[in-house]
């Protein structure tokens, strides 16, 4: 399988806490210059190149006005063949949907949305920086299901200053109430320069520590799988078979494109990254050359490791024949000692043909990981 990551560098406002790239509508009004250029970065796409899966990210892809939205779908159907196309995902902020965008983005093809409610908590979104209340996240979820998507998942985010786990465990079960098929469950990331780091460095909001988030995050897996969602990877529960198909490719170790500033690419074995800037990003595409900031080649060694540790993200860990096979090395050549300590820590279990994260390493699992790249 491959995919094809489309990233919309906009949103109305900054969240708090966000480190995606994106720029605001005061900052940045000339989408219809965004759209010309990402069309040329699509048309400059391998000619063989037929995703499986499409996802549609950002930013905010619903912060654009409906005949901007149609003119970027129209863009993505002129370039890319999308016969092949079994997931067609597109994010969505519940402060910005209408009836009107969703139909848009049913005619584009899109057959999954990733609806980013954070919390029903109003006074979490307020600390967050949201622009919607919880109410409109219900409503703007009852959107999608009257919009006709059967495949919806709700974004949350567990460990928010202030929230108790009796807060936790009700925003978990509004979710459960609302039967999404697929629920991301995100740790609550201080990325540097965001304004929430600085108020947690200054002191004006104190996290949980981190028994309160292990706690909050244990509680939240048994709810949810008491609920008959299944939990495939660190952050993400399911439906049966409602995995997200696009992010088991990255999990998978497999090759995607990724267009749009800031998005990056694994192809033929190399990685790329576009710039991120937007300015910069259409400057490159309108001389028609490369959008790539960066480019990585990784030697058979790094990227055996990288395999290793991005496939450990699975509950279900990573298939030991075919890892050898895709790496040409086995997990023992790699690191055998350092995975019989991890094994010998209850971190690491090995079952028959499997390696993977015990359920007391998932939530510490980027200590794991640190010992294995
Ligand atoms: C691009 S946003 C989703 C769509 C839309 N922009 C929105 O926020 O509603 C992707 C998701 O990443 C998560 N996220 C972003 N920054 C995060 C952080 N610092 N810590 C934890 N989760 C974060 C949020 O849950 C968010 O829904
Ligand atoms: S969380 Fe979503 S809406 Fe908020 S700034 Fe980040 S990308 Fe934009």
């Amino acid at each position: 399988m491959t995919g094809l990551y489309i990233h919309v560098p906009i949103c109305i406002a900054r969240c708090r806490y966000c480190d995606f790239y994106k720029l605001t509508p005061n900052e940045w009004d000339n989408i219809d210059l965004f759209i010309q250029c990402l069309e040329t970065e699509l048309q400059r796409l391998p000619k063989e190149f037929l995703p499986d899966t499409v996802f549609i990210g950002g930013g905010t892809p619903t912060a654009l006005a409906p005949e901007k939205l149609s003119d970027f779908f129209e863009a993505i159907k002129r370039t890319i063949t999308l016969s092949c196309v079994v997931e067609f995902s597109s994010e969505a902020n519940p402060g910005t949907l209408t009836p009107e965008k969703l139909s848009i983005m049913r005619e584009g093809g899109v057959n999954r949305v990733s609806i980013g409610v954070q919390s029903f908590n109003d006074k979490a979104l307020r600390l967050l920086g949201r622009i919607h209340e919880a109410d409109q996240a219900v409503e703007g979820f009852q959107m999608l299901r009257d919009a006709g998507f059967d495949n919806v998942n709700i974004d949350l985010i567990q460990s928010i200053p202030g929230m108790t786990q009796a807060d936790v465990l009700a925003d978990a079960r509004m979710a459960i109430n609302l039967d999404p098929e697929h629920l991301s469950y995100y740790n609550l990331i201080y990325e540097p320069g965001t304004p929430m780091t600085h108020d947690r460095d200054a002191g004006r909001i104190i996290p949980p520590g981190d028994d309160e988030e292990a706690d909050n995050y244990f509680a939240v897996k048994a709810l949810l799988e008491d609920s008959g969602y299944g939990h495939y990877e660190i952050s993400n529960f399911c439906r049966p078979d409602r995995e997200c198909l696009h992010n088991l490719i990255y999990w998978q170790g497999g090759e995607y494109f990724g267009c749009g500033p800031s998005a990056h690419s694994h192809w033929n074995g190399a990685r790329y990254g576009n710039v991120r800037d937007l300015q910069g990003y259409c400057d490159q595409l309108l001389k028609n050359e490369n959008p790539f900031g960066e480019l990585e080649r990784l030697g058979t060694e790094a990227k055996a490791r990288e395999r290793l540790v991005t496939g450990l993200r699975l509950t279900e860990g990573v298939d030991l024949s075919a890892f050898e096979r895709l790496s040409g090395t086995s997990v023992d050549e790699l690191c055998g000692p350092v995975i019989d300590d991890l094994i010998e820590e209850g971190l690491l279990q090995r079952e028959g043909n499997r390696l993977a994260l015990t359920a007391d390493a998932l939530f510490i699992s980027n200590s794991v990981f640190s010992e294995l790249v």
